[in-house]
């Protein structure tokens, strides 16, 4: 019977899974920690809308649980200790060094999990790989903790999470599947399983729980990710094709989706996907496929992370040529920086590359998103354009609400599903530009025909 978990990693993972299985077992004492004191400030303080990450419905379960069963610290030994269970939930970036650069996932973090945990443990353990690993990570740990030397016993499981951001509560709450792999052969394994069945069963029915060996449950969380990839890249290349034919793309996406074998859902066309899930995930197969000289298959996998990326120079490039072929000086309004609604979280966003895109063309950004913060998107910047802040200052300026934000501007861009972005007064924003007023529609969000008749000059995507 488990009474006390720790999840190493406060982030958008460890977070938001810990406040739900506190929630829902209130007999379990749930520890999360992480080194990043500022994370684990934000998470103790008291006013909740400075978690460090909004989701909705979050601040309600952190409000109803912390500091009764639910706890944030940087203690990480101590909570390793006194806990029977172990969620791994740290982040495994894309590799920027070394052998597979660009492609490998990151395991440092990992490792160093697996090794604090080897050497501050007491008493035995299951240790749960929450993170997205690649196949075969588990007996990488498995090694680090064998060389343990208080004799303590380690059971290895892998639990991936398929939570959304933006839907990570109700995601959590009402999961199509939880997965758990573990080694169902041996007794130690099975024993494991069953802990961890036990926690979800105290929300999640037993039909909804698949248990698998710990490969094929590691490599499925990949492949989801990838198969969910996959879609956005598809019909984002038939929106290119249907931006020279006259077909709409939303329209061919309705109609295919009715197929009950394709299904309706991710097959909304888009300036292209992001998050830092979809690309550093693909690559890391990627990588899997090229080190066992699987070329054919790294190569498929591949093209729809070079579609994506085709996707959203595309779209910077229409946005360049359809305004007379220069936006060199020209006022250009980017609406949102997440990289998808209701999240604060920006990472691997497309508005990022379309802002690079559109700073080498000289334009000049007003920017507003509804969660992220300046300082988080001028770090973006930064780090994409190799600018400095007090250059990048000069030639983008970020608001945090649209008030005077659409003045004198030539062209207003959505790069976020922001439900407040289809509801604005477009009329009255039209009258305070330039003519023509142009406005790009990264997320097919407005209705064109409405949006014709105020008089905009109006791009979706895709058709
Ligand atoms: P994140 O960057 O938001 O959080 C990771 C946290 O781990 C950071 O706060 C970091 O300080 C902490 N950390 C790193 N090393 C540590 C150590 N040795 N000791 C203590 N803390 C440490 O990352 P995330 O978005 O929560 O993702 C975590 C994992 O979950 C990744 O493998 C990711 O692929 C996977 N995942 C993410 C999502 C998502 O939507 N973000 C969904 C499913 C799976
Ligand atoms: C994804 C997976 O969905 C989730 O199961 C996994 O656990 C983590 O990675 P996330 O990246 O948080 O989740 O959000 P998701 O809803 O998948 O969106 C990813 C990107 O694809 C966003 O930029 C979104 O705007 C875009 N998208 C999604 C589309 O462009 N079209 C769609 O139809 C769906």
């Amino acid at each position: 019977m488990i009474k006390s978990i720790c999840c190493i990693g406060a982030g958008y993972v460890g977070g938001p899974t810990m406040a739900v299985i506190a929630l829902k077992n209130p007999h379990i004492k749930v520890t999360v920690v992480d080194v990043n004191q500022d994370r684990i400030n934000a998470w103790n303080s008291q006013d909740l809308d400075f978690l460090p990450i909004y989701e909705p419905g979050l601040a309600d379960i952190v409000a109803k649980t912390r500091n009764v069963n639910l706890f944030f610290s940087t203690n990480v030994d101590e909570a390793i200790d006194q806990s029977d269970m172990i969620f791994i939930s740290v982040n495994t970036p894309t590799k920027t060094y070394g052998i597979g650069k660009g492609m490998a996932a990151d395991l440092k973090y990992i490792e160093l999990c697996a090794r604090q945990i080897a050497r501050v443990s007491t008493t035995d353990k299951i240790v749960v790989e929450k993170s997205t690993l690649p196949v075969r990570t588990a007996s990488t740990i498995k090694s680090i903790l064998k060389q343990s030397h208080n004799n303590v016993k380690f059971e290895i499981l892998s639990n991936p999470e398929f939570l959304a951001e933006g839907t990570a509560i109700t995601d959590l709450l009402n999961p199509d599947r939880v997965l758990i792999g573990g080694d169902y052969h041996t007794e130690g394994g099975k024993n494991a399983i069953v802990a961890l069945t036990g926690i979800y069963l105290n929300w999640v029915t037993g039909d909804k729980i698949i248990t698998t060996n710990i490969w094929s449950s590691e490599l499925s969380k990949l492949t989801a990710n990838a198969f969910l990839a996959q879609r956005i890249a598809s019909v984002n290349a038939m929106s290119a094709i249907c931006e020279v034919t006259e077909a709409n793309v939303d329209e061919v996406a309705y109609a295919i989706g009715k197929d009950t074998r394709i299904g309706e859902k991710f097959l909304k066309a888009s300036v292209g996907f992001g998050g830092s899930c979809f690309q550093k995930d693909i690559l890391n197969l990627v990588y899997i496929a090229k080190s066992f000289s699987l070329n054919e298959v790294a190569d498929y996998w591949e093209q729809v992370i070079l579609m994506n990326n085709y996707q959203k120079k595309r779209f910077a490039q229409k946005v360049v040529q359809k305004m007379f072929n220069t936006v060199s000086g020209k006022k250009i309004v980017l609406l949102g920086w997440a990289f998808k609604k209701d999240t604060n979280d920006s990472r691997e966003s497309a508005a990022i590359d379309i802002a690079n895109y559109l700073i080498e063309e000289q334009a000049e950004l007003h920017i507003y998103d509804p969660k992220v913060t300046a300082q988080q998107i001028f770090s973006d910047l930064e780090r994409i354009t190799d600018d400095n802040l007090q250059h990048l200052q000069e030639k983008v300026h970020i608001y945090n609400s649209t008030d005077a934000i659409f003045n004198n501007a030539h062209a207003l861009i959505i790069l976020t599903e922001w439900d407040e972005f289809k509801v604005y007064n477009y009329k009255y924003i039209k009258n305070q530009m330039l003519e023509p007023a142009f406005i790009f529609d990264g997320r097919n969000v407005l209705n064109s025909a409405e949006i014709q008749e105020i008089g905009f000059q109006y791009y979706g995507i895709g058709k």
